[in-house]
């Protein structure tokens, strides 16, 4: 009977990602043979005797275990800040490199691709995780096969857990913080889904622009993201969320007509609103109301003159923002910082 080759690969990490890897490894890739396990950190070597088939060989040193272990391949699975020179030093050594993302810290990715290029016969993989997951791949399909049609924005969220013991904090020192560590998902799996590398005059500038405001929109250091768009094709959406420390609201998600969901041979549907009109079709009663209430009881405003000042300003500032590729700062009189000619509208 011949027995199928399979993979020689040392695991190198085995904390939390790394834990669950070498599980994987261990028992759920019939093509791969985990040989060894490494993790600087004491106490590790306990954990693999523990965890792990007999034949896994554990290494305290990563050098020791790149040039020893037999292996064919590692993967790296380490604190962010070390993937750099652990993914040169095993290429140079030979060996095939899957790490987990980010490649690194800091922006030397130049060198790694290198020398990656220049080892044609050794295979190197930054798994993104998003594009192993089958309902994205279900999504890439349907971007692929044209069903979505031309595809001209992507919108991503990662939202992760608040953390109380500060350990993100910590970790980003690590890490290289929440947009190389955790952003990082949402960059790639945008360019993955339109097709940065297509239509392109110049093939080596797939980038124009990029904004980062973090939390210094509003002066009291609070953060509002929208995306705007006018190629819906079932219905109008407005979904606005209310981040808190102690929970989120979502209001409208998905923008129902009504509460009737269909459920046939095209899985489970519900009708969208199909204007602002029926999503708001109450608004537009209360909002009468109120202003019947204000006049003849003179009750105030819920919504004052000085509201509608302000965001009018704000959206004119953002018009002239994406119209001229400049971020608009405001001064202390809270104007914003623009000519006035390049904002009239043509
Ligand atoms: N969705 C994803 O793709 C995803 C999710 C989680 C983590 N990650 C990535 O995986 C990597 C590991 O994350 P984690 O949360 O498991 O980190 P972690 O800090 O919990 O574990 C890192 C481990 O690596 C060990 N280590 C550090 N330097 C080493 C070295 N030079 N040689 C051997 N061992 C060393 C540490 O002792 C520790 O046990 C990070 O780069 C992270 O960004 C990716």
């Amino acid at each position: 009977m011949s027995t199928q080759p399979r993979l020689k690969l040392a695991l190198i990490g085995l904390d939390r990602l790394g834990a669950i890897r070498a599980r994987i490894l261990s028992f759920q890739q019939p093509r791969i043979e985990l040989v060894a396990a490494c993790d600087t950190k004491s106490g590790s070597e306990v954990w693999a005797a523990t965890y792990l088939p007999p034949s896994v060989k554990f290494f305290a040193d990563t050098e020791d275990c790149m040039k020893n272990s037999g292996a064919q391949a590692v993967l790296i699975s380490t604190a962010t800040a070390t993937h750099a020179p652990l993914i040169c030093h095993a290429l140079d050594l030979g060996l095939h490199v899957m790490c987990e993302k980010p490649i690194s810290v800091g922006v030397i990715t130049a060198e790694i691709l290198t020398k990656a290029a220049s080892k044609p016969r050794q295979k190197f993989l930054v798994p993104f995780c998003r594009r192993y997951d089958d309902s994205y791949q279900a999504a890439k399909r349907m971007v692929e096969s044209g069903s979505l049609g031309q595809i001209h924005a992507a919108e991503t969220t990662c939202l992760d857990q608040q953390d109380p013991t500060g350990f993100f904090v910590t970790f980003s020192t690590q890490s290289g913080g929440i947009f190389v560590d955790m952003g990082v998902h949402d960059v790639d799996i945008g360019r993955y889904f339109l097709d940065v590398k297509s239509e392109l005059t110049n093939p080596k500038k797939q980038v124009n622009r990029v904004i980062a405001m973090g939390q210094q929109a509003f002066a009291n250091g609070k953060v509002l993201t929208t995306h705007l768009g006018r190629t819906l094709t079932n219905g109008f959406e407005g979904m606005t969320r209310v981040c808190g420390t102690k929970g989120h609201s979502v209001i409208n998600n998905n923008s129902p007509l009504n509460r009737v969901e269909i459920r046939d041979s095209y899985g489970v549907r519900a009708a969208t609103t199909p204007d602002a009109f029926a999503l708001y079709d109450k608004s537009i009663i209360n909002d009468l109301s109120e202003f019947a209430d204000v006049v003849l009881d003179d009750n105030p405003l819920t919504c004052t003159p000085d509201d509608a000042y302000e965001a009018a300003e704000i959206a004119t500032a953002l018009q002239y923002s994406v119209r001229n590729g400049v971020p608009v700062y405001f001064d202390d009189n809270c104007l914003p910082i623009i000519e006035a000619a390049k904002v009239t509208c043509p």
